[in-house]
């Protein structure tokens, strides 16, 4: 990829040029209901570029065999291009070894297997786990179900009126007993970042491990585990320019050599007697089965694509394009706009209600303009509930997004406004 043709300088800072990146996704140039595709769900999803499906493509075509089995060359190229999609993503998020990556289908498989391995063998009955009320469900039923089972106790980080996470409560909710602490980096629905280090350090002193939900914001922004210090980071590939059936487990590896598989079978052991298996070294102890690596390849393109850009540059791009949807939103008379309103400590997500629409009618006439964005509860129920709403509206931001996508969407809901005579 020419990176230079896909930044622009912004004074100091690089910014991204939007017209050279959409023409990587044939997606975008098609119509929808005869109109410009204006695609605003990338937090559910994002669209793919040509280098992620050519990489796929090419490994189908040319070098497709089954990994880490055959002495053969087509095995031999799979299972070569596989390491290195997992070197890529390890020096993405600033990972000490490619070891420490485990290769899951995606985010809440990744979850779960630290429910599964992590909390059945190390918590106890009457230990804490800490959460927040803003979690995806992803975050929050691996740890109902797990408190429910070993008797332990869940708590919640409350969110203040902003929509930020209130740490002044944090004194109060981490104890000795807190053994575990699992927060999202940026909310898929209000949008909030949180600065993970200083929840990250207070856990550390209670002794508690800590696991960072980085679904929202490795595709995002800049991250990096070894500064954060955390004690494990998921993400799902699908959300950050990959395919759907990948996703990513980072550890630290004391931890994950000390934690018991998830799945059992193939590939993860190193060896089985009528007496019992031994495991394999990590990470190839937590992946069990012949493993999605056409999509861990395409998940390294993604990351290749993502770090020609520059992730601050990304970063410079979604800030802007939100500050921008976060004031053209709130002129829209009826229009109510959830979670902080400072572009500075907000993702790529505006959520809102408009009147009483309900964000499902809203969702349905704004894709009649071709407009694409999110109706519900964005797996965030509890959430939905501490803000006592049912339902909000959610428009999502990416790299290929524009201003005139932004136009589109408030134009779309004008337009809605008068069609509902409000
Ligand atoms: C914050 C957050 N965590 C976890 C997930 C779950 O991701 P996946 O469905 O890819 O497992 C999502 C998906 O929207 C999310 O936004």
């Amino acid at each position: 990829m020419n990176d230079e043709r896909r930044t622009v300088a912004h004074g100091q800072v690089e910014s991204l040029d939007t017209r050279h990146i959409r023409a990587d996704f044939p997606i975008l140039a098609q119509q929808v209901n005869g109109k410009r595709v204006v695609f605003l769900d990338s937090a559910a999803s994002s669209q793919k570029p040509i280098q992620v499906l050519q990489a796929m493509d090419d490994v189908y075509r040319c070098a497709y065999a089954n990994v880490h089995r055959g002495v053969y060359a087509f095995s031999e190229a799979a299972t070569a291009r596989y390491d290195q999609a997992r070197e890529k993503v390890a020096r993405f998020i600033g990972a000490p070894s490619a070891e420490q990556i485990v290769f899951t289908r995606n985010a809440t498989e990744a979850l779960n297997l630290l429910a599964y391995s992590y909390g059945r063998h190390f918590l106890r009955p009457g230990d804490e786990i800490l959460i927040t009320e803003l979690e995806h469900h992803a975050n929050f039923v691996p740890w109902q179900v797990l408190a429910q089972e070993r008797g332990l106790t869940l708590r919640f980080i409350p969110i203040t009126p902003e929509g930020q996470l209130d740490l002044d409560q944090l004194d109060e909710l981490l104890t000795p007993r807190t053994k575990l602490v699992s927060f999202a980096h940026v909310s898929n629905v209000l949008g909030t970042i949180t600065d993970p280090r200083p929840i990250i350090q207070r856990a550390r002193a209670v002794g508690a491990a800590v696991i960072v939900d980085g679904s929202q914001s490795v595709p995002h922004m800049p991250v990096n585990v070894s500064q954060m210090d955390c004690d494990f980071l998921v993400f799902s590939g699908h959300k950050m320019l990959g395919p759907t059936g990948i996703g990513v487990l980072y550890g630290k590896r004391e931890l994950l050599e000390a934690m018991p598989p998830f799945l059992t079978g193939g590939d993860m052991i190193s060896a089985v007697g009528f007496d019992g298996p031994r495991w394999n070294e990590v990470p190839l102890k937590f992946e069990a089965g012949t493993p999605a690596f056409v999509e861990a390849i395409g998940l390294g393109a993604a990351v290749d694509y993502l770090s020609a850009l520059g992730m601050e540059a990304v970063r410079t791009h979604e800030r802007e394009i939100t500050a921008y949807a976060l004031e053209r939103v709130s002129e829209v008379p009826g229009a109510k706009i959830i979670g902080p309103t400072d572009p500075q400590i907000r993702g790529g997500v505006v959520t809102f209600t408009l009147d009483r629409i309900h964000p499902h009618d809203l969702a349905s006439l704004l894709d009649g303009e071709g407009v694409a964005i999110r109706a519900g509860h964005h797996c965030a129920q509890p959430l939905h509930i501490r803000l006592g709403l049912n339902a909000t509206a959610r428009a999502s931001f990416y790299i290929y997004n524009e201003r005139r996508d932004v136009d589109a969407l408030i134009e779309a809901l004008y337009k809605a406004k008068s069609v509902l005579k409000r």
